[in-house]
Formats: C-alpha cells, sequence, structure tokens
C-alpha cells in the first residue's frame, strides 16, 4: 500500500497558485486536491473548471477534483476536459451514485465517492466495487484547518475490513485536519491517500511542511497492524 500526500490547494495563497502547487509537490505531495464548493451543498464558495484548467498546465501530479456540489453530474464533463484525473462525488449529493459514478469513469477519470462525517460506511456498500477511492471527510466539509473528528479512524478502518474480505481494490483517503498530530493515527487505521490543506500551506514554508507531513505518515506505517 503507498502512502502518498494529497495537498489540498484550499489553503494555498491563490495568488502565488501554481508556484505554491509546485512546492508541495517538490515537498513530497504526489497528488493535488481541489477542492470544489458551490455555496449550497457546502457553506462556502471556491474553484470552478478554469482553476483546474490552468493548473493542468503546470502541474504534472494526477489532479484529484473533490466536488461539494450539488447535481455534479452537470459539471463531470467540463471537470474532466479541464484536466482532472480523479473526480470524487459525496454520497450525499447523489441521487443516483451509479449512474454518476459510471458518468465519471465514461470521460476517463478515475471515479471515488467522498462520506461526511455523519454517514456510516455501510451507505457505500453496493459501489465499492466502481470506485477507484473513497474519501473519508475527517471533518464537515467547507473549510479548511478545522480539528479532526475521531471517529473517522473507526470508519478508514471498517473501510479497511471490507476491502480486505471482499478482495477489492479501491484505495482509502481521508481528508480534514491531518497534521503531524493526527497524521500518524490516520496511517495506522488504514488511510492511505492523506489530504492536507492548512498543514501544508497555512504555516508559510510549503516545501518543509509537505516533506515532514509525509516522513511522519512513512514513519507509521512500521506501526500498522
Ligand atoms: C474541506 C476540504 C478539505 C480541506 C482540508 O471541506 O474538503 O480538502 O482543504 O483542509 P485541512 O487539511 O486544513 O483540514
Ligand atoms: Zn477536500
Amino acid at each position: 500500500m503507498k502512502i502518498e500526500l494529497v495537498p489540498s490547494i484550499l489553503s494555498s495563497d491563490f495568488a502565488q497558485l501554481g508556484a505554491q502547487a509546485q512546492q508541495a509537490i517538490e515537498g513530497g505531495g504526489s497528488v493535488l486536491h481541489v477542492d470544489v464548493m458551490d455555496g449550497h451543498f457546502v457553506p462556502n464558495l471556491t474553484v470552478g473548471p478554469p482553476v483546474v484548467r490552468s493548473l493542468r498546465k503546470v502541474i504534472q501530479v494526477p489532479m484529484d477534483c473533490h466536488l461539494m456540489i450539488e447535481n455534479p453530474d452537470l459539471f463531470i464533463p467540463e471537470f474532466a476536459e479541464a484536466g482532472a484525473d480523479w473526480i470524487s462525488v459525496h454520497q450525499e449529493a447523489c441521487l443516483h451514485l451509479d449512474r454518476t459514478l459510471h458518468l465519471i469513469s465514461s470521460h476517463g477519470c478515475k471515479p471515488g465517492v467522498v462520506i461526511n462525517p455523519a454517514t456510516p460506511v455501510e451507505m457505500l456498500t453496493e459501489v465499492l466495487d466502481l470506485v477507484h477511492h473513497v474519501l473519508v471527510m475527517s471533518v464537515n466539509p467547507g473549510f479548511g484547518g478545522q480539528k479532526f473528528i475521531p471517529n473517522s479512524l473507526n470508519k478508514i478502518a471498517a473501510l479497511a475490513r471490507v476491502r480486505a474480505e471482499r478482495k477489492l481494490e479501491f484505495r482509502i483517503e481521508v481528508d480534514g485536519g491531518v497534521d503531524l498530530t493526527t497524521v500518524g493515527d490516520v496511517v495506522k487505521a488504514g488511510a492511505e491517500l492523506l489530504v492536507a490543506g492548512n498543514a501544508v500551506f497555512g504555516h508559510g514554508d510549503v516545501h518543509t511542511d509537505a516533506r515532514q507531513l509525509l516522513e511522519a505518515a512513512r514513519a507509521a506505517t512500521f506501526g500498522r497492524a
């Protein structure tokens, strides 16, 4: 299982977006996380396909677009065309989740499904064989810099168990409050794609902060059951 750091640009300085994203990648980020918010599904607004298109020109690693929006089917083609590699949608936002996941695949992107802190992993039973990754929200979505919700560790561990029992291959991603104090626990629970916004972009030295977080995550794999 490959541990990967997935820097979230939400906490970057948007006036320096390309340069900061590059620093995070040089510090060890191997996937770039783009948070898309519509002011309806979550109480905040962020960026859309034009920003993905611009980043695509300067970023070599896969772009992981986390859609926190209603009616994601309306926008999936445009995100794919803009250069998204992975697209994830919220279980809570999709009436026809199976259809939406197939739509993502049909546009050549890796489909992911996301669950909020209050949504049990059992809600995903019927789609686990369709997804490239499951994203466990470890904060309520909408904002960077929030406190990690400890019960997320049980959800990550439950997903890892189901994956082993059913011999599936989806990857387990975690998003929210991942920093030097929590990263060891999330890795030990079974997460391998570690989204981090504030911990990477919030303190000044993006390159160093990314590298230290990835090192702490890798160190924790030695203590994993
Ligand atoms: C929150 C977003 C996250 C956010 C995480 O709704 O989905 O990706 O950037 O930020 P931190 O790492 O600061 O909790
Ligand atoms: Zn996110």
